[in-house]
């Protein structure tokens, strides 16, 4: 696995991802990190940014060390992949084994969102970058695209391996006495395919160099998206190595100013101590937007006060495993879940957890596979699930 850096801004439209995740590529870059910011907003607003006209063929050159690729979707856009979505969906539905799974694939997202993991995976990869630099969608469609490696996993290890032999074996006859929609070889191929990649994709988001930044502004709405978005990425095994509240009014002299001063400071307030341990960062509300490399490299200095971007505290991982006596407990971070949100189903050697809106099919560790669940408790954003061995009981 390369050393490179993964760095993704997510957080509610309009709050600045794109401007805070181009002011840490100034950063990284002017501190001799060869970056690369990629993008897959098709309102291309990193290359704006920037001030430059990117056209999505490849990574433009636009300060020293520091290159930035407009993803273009359309113009990558691999056809089969649709055509294999469909498919599946199609299959999941009439092969019976529809409701768990189609529940399961409902998180399956278009083909845009799979190119840009295996882009950004491509990347991180070759060595060729210190860091990258990932500006996200909204987060709705992030949390889809980060779910998405697991999903497919979930997939193939239960439903793949059964139905390739039945095809394979029955390809005709079946297609015919059934309708159940047969596949050609070079769909199931393009599956196995598309499997591997985004098993690479999430072994690279989900290494301990790959963290999320989470961009918010302290307003009520925002604040409690970025909440709920913090237990889900950890839920998906996500590393959020940091909050960063932006357009942070400086205090003023008017009324209108320091009103709006107060209410900020007693929101960032609230979402410090709700947020900790996680560190959260400021950017001020610059009198103007901040555009071009002198800009972003200002505000990048205001956010980070050492100077440096990626010197923030190493993240904890979401999941561990902890010994207690006979039991083993099953330990994932839920930063701010409640009680009432989260949901637990131990099936067939998985743990099922859900959260909100959000599911994760855990594969429990060989370690556990004799183990059945004798409790489970949420304390301090933490849950933990304890297991004993069946023979103990
Ligand atoms: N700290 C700041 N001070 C002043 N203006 C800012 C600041 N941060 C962002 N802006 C401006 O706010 C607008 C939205 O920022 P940006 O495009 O980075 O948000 P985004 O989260 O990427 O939006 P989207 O969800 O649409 O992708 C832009 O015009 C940007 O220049
Ligand atoms: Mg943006």
């Amino acid at each position: 696995m390369s050393d490179t850096r993964v760095l993704l801004f997510t957080g509610k439209g309009g709050v600045g991802k794109s401007t805070l995740c181009s002011a840490s590529a100034v950063s990284a870059a002017e501190l001799g990190m060869r970056t690369l910011v990629i993008s897959t907003d098709p309102a291309h607003s990193v290359a704006d940014v920037f001030g430059i006209d990117a056209d999505g063929s490849g990574p433009l050159p636009v300060l020293d060390r520091l290159d930035v690729l407009q993803l273009d979707s359309r113009m990558l856009l691999e056809r089969s992949w649709r055509s294999v979505q469909e498919y599946l969906l199609k299959v999941l539905d009439s092969a019976g084994v529809g409701n768990v799974a189609a529940e399961e694939l409902t998180v399956l997202p278009g083909a845009e969102e799979v190119l840009a993991l295996l882009e950004v995976r491509n990347y991180v990869r070759s060595g060729e970058y210190d860091l990258v630099a990932l500006d996200c969608a909204p987060t709705a469609e992030t949390l889809r695209l980060l779910s998405l490696p697991e999903a497919l996993d979930w997939y193939m290890r239960k439903i793949w391996p059964v139905e390739r032999r039945v095809v394979t074996a029955l390809r005709a006859p079946l297609s015919k006495t059934t309708g159940v929609p047969m596949p050609g070889s070079e769909v199931l191929d393009a599956v196995e395919r598309l499997h591997d990649d985004l098993a690479e994709v999430k072994a690279v988001l989900t290494a301990p160099q790959s963290t999320v930044r989470l961009v918010f502004t302290p307003d009520a709405v925002v604040l409690a998206e970025a909440r709920r978005t913090l237990t889900s990425l950890s839920l998906f095994g996500y590393r959020v190595d940091a909050a960063i509240a932006n357009r942070i009014f400086p205090a003023g002299s008017d009324d209108w100013r320091s009103g709006w001063a107060e209410a900020q400071a007693e929101r960032l307030q609230q979402a410090r101590q709700d947020m900790a341990p996680l560190p959260v960062l400021t950017a001020p509300y610059r009198a103007s937007e901040p555009v071009g490399a002198t800009e972003l490299r200002e505000l990048a200095d205001q956010v980070y006060p050492e100077g440096d971007p990626l010197g923030i505290a190493e993240a904890e991982p979401p999941l561990k495993l902890e010994r207690l006596g006979e039991q083993i407990v099953v330990v994932l971070r839920l930063p701010l879940a409640v009680k009432g949100d989260v949901d637990l189903a131990e099936r067939n050697s998985e743990l099922i957890v859900t959260v909100g809106g959000y599911r994760r099919v855990l594969a429990l560790p060989s370690a556990l596979l004799r183990h059945r669940v004798v409790g489970a408790g949420l304390a301090d954003g933490m849950l933990r699930v304890r297991f004993l061995p069946r023979d103990l009981d």
